[in-house]
């Protein structure tokens, strides 16, 4: 058993091993472990140096040293001084140490800075002989960090532009970019630079998301930063169409457009004050929309002006020069007078700026003159002087030999781009006594009537009239002459007292330009002289057509001619007489057939009647058949057009009678047609009517577009009259039935009236019943009325009112009589009577019968004749004429 005590004595040596290592070798440790500690900046760290020693109570001066060996001082020792780079925004100095009662001492770093980096030294002693120390390396670090590198950044189109990202790290890192997502290389338009990317003339659609990504391969650090890169445009302001015009007294807008990203903002200087127009009063400027306002624009505002637009990308400014217009205003226009034949000018003068241009204008015309002489009148000139320094126009109008037709009211007219103004002036264009407006030279009176002899002298100015007579003598009798008005009108009345008064006046008439004289002669008026001759021309048996020549150059003349007329074994004081106007036609009618007559014509004038002559004697024929008849037609046409396709309207002159009363005509028309040249009857086409006495008939029933010729024949008692002729044609197109059937049937009007009555009878016949089955309704009451009145009294007077009495039959109640009106054709009578029998049921016992008889229009020849007979009583209306009783 020699394996066992080996064992034991191996243990034993391991337990004394034990021991000793417990026992010995004092050091110092420092947590965390390791030579070297690398650590970020910034970051807060904690260093403890711990005593590795049997008896910690032994270790004494534990003490921290940093790298230039200097005592890194306890917290509780560090005395801070104010404004020491410590306190600024800490309360804690930047390292410091802490001792714990395991004597440890900790190194405390608050925020770790680079120049920290460095070799820190613990050290202590032991037992008192012994020194302990112990070394760590910090080595700092600095983790990805944005320097430079704006969120938002604004390159400007054109030009080029480093994108800053300014990257800090250490160990030092690697950027890249990456556009939208993808990773840029560097070209011909990218640079990638340590702290930017650069971009080679900048376009637009390089706005976009940029990143900048940093990476740090050591440590593996990533970091990515988006830039936002939106292109900026300097700003460019639109061309301006300088000058501009504005208008004195009126506010103007003045604009400046730019364009730039971002928009522009603008401001306004006048260029030679150099004001700031923001603030300047009557100025406003819209700093968007680069609007520059003047209000109430006053002369000193032309000039230059500067407009700046501004934006984050810089600044651009231009000059616009700026006109003020100042309205015309005409400063002179004078009235003129000139004396007929002389020369004038009328001048206008009228300022303005730009210097107006001034027209002329008479008022009755429309045209104005143009410059230099005018084409339609060679006299008138006009001409216009502007002078752009002073603004001011003259316009000369000038008139060379006026004349009386240039007076009048002329319109200067002065216009540039800011207006126009008007003035009015009258040229008055004076001239000798003129007679031109007289017509009347000559004046008659006789049987001592007072004439007025009248002068009109036209002048300018007005002239003064004078009379003489008989060689230069004055009109100063005061019994005879009056003198009414001394010019431009003047009356002369004279009172021919005896013949040495017909005579030659001269009325005398002056103004400053002239004295100028008019004969006016007073002659005696006569009665007219005989009757040149007097011829018959037309004879029927009642008529006579004259052919008359009144006596010319009568003063007065003549204005009415007479005709007296006897029979043979009259004498002329029985005789009757006719007067006619001059020019008339002279018709005589109503004379006594188959007699001899003596006819003397006299004319007359407003002197009187002039001697009787010209005697005529005339046997008229006997009664005869009546002239032919004239049918009217248009001269000059062949055939007459209806207006009508199946109907003509002929109308004739009515014929003389000859003696006996026309009683009809008669009418044949046929149907014709032209066959080579000459007019054929169509068979069984010709129809003949009868028409009474009018001078107008309808042939109707004919065809359209068809010729046909119709004869007229008067007719009295002594038979027929030559007939006369007269052809026309229908109109061709619609048809009678068509025509008839255009448009409705019934006007508007008629259907309403229609309708009123209906509801009208509806309402009687209800109003009936009511009061017969109830006693009610107002039929019933106005019979209950009338029940109580004498039936006689009301009989008579609804009787002269109506003629028979307002039938109210409803009102019976036993209706004992239907009531109801009967029409009866009279044939007892002979004439075409109607008879209208109504039974009333009123008076019960003794039914009413009343008539009415209605005697209609019967033509016998000349008379008409309508009777109206009620109960007796008998009213007769007569129409037309009666000419002969035995027609009747
Ligand atoms: C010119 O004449 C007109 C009428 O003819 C008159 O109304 C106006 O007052 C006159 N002007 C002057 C300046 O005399
Ligand atoms: C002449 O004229 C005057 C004034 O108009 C008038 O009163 C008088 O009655 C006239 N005489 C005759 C005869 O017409
Ligand atoms: C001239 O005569 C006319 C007509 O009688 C009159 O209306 C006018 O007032 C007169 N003019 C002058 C200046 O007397
Ligand atoms: C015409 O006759 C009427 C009376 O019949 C008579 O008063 C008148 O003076 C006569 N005229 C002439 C011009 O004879």
């Amino acid at each position: 058993m020699a394996v066992r005590p080996v064992c034991v004595t191996i243990a034993v040596l391991l337990l004394q091993l034990t021991a000793y290592a417990n026992a010995i070798d004092p050091h110092l440790e420092i947590l965390p472990s390791g030579e070297l500690q690398t650590k970020p900046i910034g970051s807060s760290i904690l260093l403890t140096c711990k005593p590795k020693v049997d008896n910690p109570m032994l270790v004494d001066d534990m003490q921290w040293l940093d790298p230039q060996n200097r005592v890194i001082e306890s917290l509780k020792l560090v005395v801070l001084p104010l404004e020491s780079p410590y306190t600024r925004g800490h309360s804690k100095p930047a390292m410091y140490t802490e001792l714990h009662q395991d004597r440890s001492l900790s190194l405390f770093f608050n925020s770790l800075q680079e120049e920290q980096a460095g070799k820190y030294t613990c050290k202590g002693s032991y037992a008192r002989n012994e020194q302990l120390n112990k070394s760590v390396i910090i080595d700092t670090i600095i983790a990805i960090t944005w320097e430079n590198a704006p969120p938002n950044q604004y390159p400007i189109l054109g030009e080029d532009f480093a994108i800053q990202c300014h990257v800090r790290a250490r160990p030092s890192p690697s950027v890249d970019w990456l556009y939208n997502g993808e990773l840029i290389k560097t070209n011909e338009r990218y640079i990638i630079n340590t702290y930017a990317l650069k971009i080679k003339n900048v376009q637009e659609s390089d706005d976009g998301i940029y990143t900048c990504r940093a990476s740090v391969q050591t440590t593996g650090e990533l970091q990515e930063r988006p830039i936002r890169v939106e292109v900026h445009i300097r700003p460019s302001i639109e061309e301006i169409s300088s000058p501009v015009d504005i208008i004195e007294g009126e506010n103007a807008n003045i604009e400046c457009k730019a364009t730039g990203k971002p928009p522009p903002t603008f401001t306004w200087i006048k260029s030679l004050t150099q004001q700031n127009l923001s603030i300047a009063d009557r100025f406003g400027v819209d700093p968007i929309t680069g609007v520059l306002t003047i209000t109430n624009v006053n002369r000193e505002d032309a000039g230059e002006y500067q407009c700046t637009a501004t934006n984050a990308a810089g600044t651009t400014t231009a000059n616009i020069q700026v006109n003020v217009i100042v309205k015309p205003k005409i400063m002179e226009f004078v009235n003129k007078t000139v004396v007929e034949g002389s020369n004038t000018e009328i001048m206008c003068k009228a300022f303005g700026r730009p210097p107006p241009e001034i027209a002329f204008r008479k008022f009755t015309s429309d045209s104005v003159y143009v410059l230099g002489v005018q084409r339609q009148d060679d006299r008138i000139i006009m001409t216009n002087k502007a002078e752009d320094v002073s603004g001011e126009t003259v316009g000369t109008l000038s008139i060379n030999n006026a004349l009386t037709s240039d007076d009048g009211l002329y319109e200067c007219v002065a216009k540039n781009r800011g207006g126009v103004a008007y003035k009015n002036g009258h040229v008055t264009v004076e001239f000798p006594p003129t007679f031109r407006s007289m017509s009347n030279k000559t004046f008659l009176s006789w049987e001592q009537r007072p004439v007025n002899l009248t002068c009109i002298a036209e002048s300018i100015p007005n002239a003064t009239i004078r009379w003489t007579w008989r060689g230069d003598q004055r009109v100063d009798d005061q019994v005879s002459f009056q003198v009414l008005g001394n010019g431009p009108i003047s009356i002369l009345e004279v009172r021919p007292v005896d013949h040495r008064f017909y005579t030659t006046y001269k009325c005398i008439a002056a103004n400053p330009h002239g004295t100028r004289e008019i004969l006016i002669d007073l002659k005696e008026g006569t009665k007219p002289s005989e009757i040149l001759k007097a011829n018959m021309v037309e004879l029927t048996a009642t008529t006579i057509r004259f052919d008359i020549i009144p006596p010319t150059e009568q003063e007065p003349p003549v204005t009415t001619i007479s005709v007296q007329y006897k029979m043979n074994d009259q004498t002329w004081y029985n005789a009757k007489n006719r007067t006619w106007s001059v020019g008339s036609v002279y018709v005589l009618e109503g004379l006594v057939p188959q007699t001899p007559y003596e006819f003397r014509f006299a004319a007359m004038n407003d002197v009187g009647l002039g001697t009787w002559g010209a005697n005529l004697y005339q046997m008229t024929p006997g009664k005869t058949v009546p002239t032919q008849p004239q049918i009217l037609t248009t001269a000059g046409s062949e055939y007459e057009q209806s207006a009508f396709s199946n109907q003509y309207e002929l109308s004739w002159k009515a014929p003389f009678d000859n003696g006996e009363p026309i009683d009809e005509y008669l009418i044949k028309y046929c149907q014709i047609k032209r066959v080579t040249g000459a007019w054929e009857v169509l068979d069984n086409t010709c129809e003949t009517i009868r028409s009474p006495i009018r001078t107008r008939q309808y042939l109707k029933g004919l065809r359209s577009d068809s010729f046909y010729s119709v004869e007229l024949s008067a007719h009295n008692i002594m038979g027929y009259s030559k007939p006369g002729y007269a052809k026309f044609r229908t109109n061709r197109g619609t048809d009678a039935s068509v025509l008839q059937h255009q448009g409705p049937l019934l006007t508007s009007g008629a259907v309403i009236g229609i309708v009123v009555a209906m509801l009208f009878i509806i309402f009687i016949i209800i109003d009936a019943i009511f009061c017969c089955m109830r006693k009610t309704g107002i039929i019933y009451i106005i019979c209950e009325r009338s029940r109580r009145k004498p039936v006689d009294e009301e009989d008579t007077k609804l009787g002269s009112l109506y003629g028979w009495r307002f039938p109210l039959p409803y009102c019976d109640q036993k209706m004992a009589n239907v009531a109801g009106v009967t029409a009866i054709p009279d044939s007892g009578s002979g004439k075409n009577t109607i008879r209208l029998v109504r039974h009333t049921a009123i008076d019960e016992k003794e039914p009413l019968k009343e008539e009415k008889k209605i005697t209609p229009i019967i033509d016998s020849g000349l008379r008409r004749e309508t009777s109206i007979t009620f109960d007796g009583k008998r009213s007769i209306s007569k129409t037309g004429f009666v000419g002969k009783d035995s027609a009747v």
